[in-house]
């Protein structure tokens, strides 16, 4: 059985019913989130973009010539454009994403605008502990994980994959991290519930990939958005409710659901300066210096493992 398969009815076979938010990522949804990263409620990527580009000499300041940089879950890779111009001579750049087609992508787009740098793409999962290629040894590391993909992570999930990074890098590398900081409520529940929907579509999506691609029997149209900041745990989190009771069939599996019944899709944590200095700290990490916007929303956390 495949990975998302069983992934699938493990989820739906707890209580409460969850979904991993790596699967909203099918080519819908990779397009879905682009159009949420370029709505004026979604402050994240494009506040994340400002800072990277105020910063990239501050930045490319922490980081020797001569250094591979790796970047953890590289996507489209237009972040890292930010930084390539400011930084020092790279020995090399290692995307690493799961998507090979990706990485093929922005591999050929790379070598056009940056002809010298040698690119070691990496088909891996990320927060797995994957091998960087032998030549590249004894080089400088620098890692790069934007996006506050981080907050997905549970707590104790984002310590073991710093540790893991740590673990990959090696002693003396920087980790450069965007990390989504908390803030009012308000501002937070409007980039999770824009006014033209798209989140919403973004959400619900999972459950047309359920249906085409696992062959599920359910209506996603009986099924609502539902996001909210959860102030105890600092996380936004995101879940598909049930309008309705009914039953949805996977693969010979059935669950049942109550009206009213969620699935819980995902969490976007949001940390403090300082909380996350605490996280980082405890995976082997100091925060050697961090940027942010003027008005807090955001940050970029540089990190050393000493
Ligand atoms: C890509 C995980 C950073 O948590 O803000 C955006 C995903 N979910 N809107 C986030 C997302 C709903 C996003 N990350």
């Amino acid at each position: 059985m495949d990975a998302f398969m069983a992934d699938v009815i493990a989820g739906l076979g707890t209580r409460p019913k969850r979904l991993p938010p790596k699967y909203f990522y099918d080519a819908a949804g990779a397009e879905l989130f682009l159009a949420i990263t370029e709505l004026d409620e979604y402050y994240v990527t494009r506040t994340e973009l400002d800072i990277l580009r105020q910063n990239a000499t501050g930045i490319a300041g922490h980081i020797a010539e001569g250094s591979v940089l790796v970047e953890f879950g590289s996507g489209a890779s237009t972040k890292i454009r930010t930084l390539l111009d400011a930084l020092p001579r790279l020995a090399a750049y290692v995307p690493v994403d799961i998507s090979t087609e990706l990485l093929h992508q922005e591999a050929v787009e790379l070598a056009q605008d940056h002809p010298t740098l040698p690119v070691y793409p990496i088909a891996a999962d990320f927060t797995a502990d994957f091998a960087l290629p032998a030549e590249l040894a004894g080089h400088p590391k620098a890692g790069f994980f934007p996006g506050s993909t981080i907050g997905n992570f549970e707590p104790h999930e984002a310590a073991n994959f710093l540790r893991t990074a740590a673990h990959i890098l090696g002693r003396g590398a920087v980790f450069i991290v965007g990390v989504d900081l908390e803030k009012s409520p308000e501002t937070l529940h409007a980039a999770y519930n824009d006014a033209a929907g798209v989140t919403a579509r973004f959400n619900l999506n999972m459950l047309t990939r359920l249906q085409r691609e696992l062959g599920a029997t359910l209506d996603p149209a009986a099924f609502r958005h539902h996001a909210f900041y959860n102030a105890s745990e600092c996380r936004i989190e995101m879940h598909l409710v049930a309008t309705r009771a009914q039953t949805v069939r996977v693969d010979g599996c059935v669950f049942e659901f109550e009206h009213g019944e969620t699935i819980h899709t995902e969490n976007s944590y949001k940390y403090t300066t300082a909380r996350f200095a605490a996280l980082a700290a405890g995976a082997g990490w100091q925060v050697e210096a961090s940027w942010t916007d003027p008005q807090g929303l955001m940050s970029v956390q540089l990190l050393r493992h000493g």
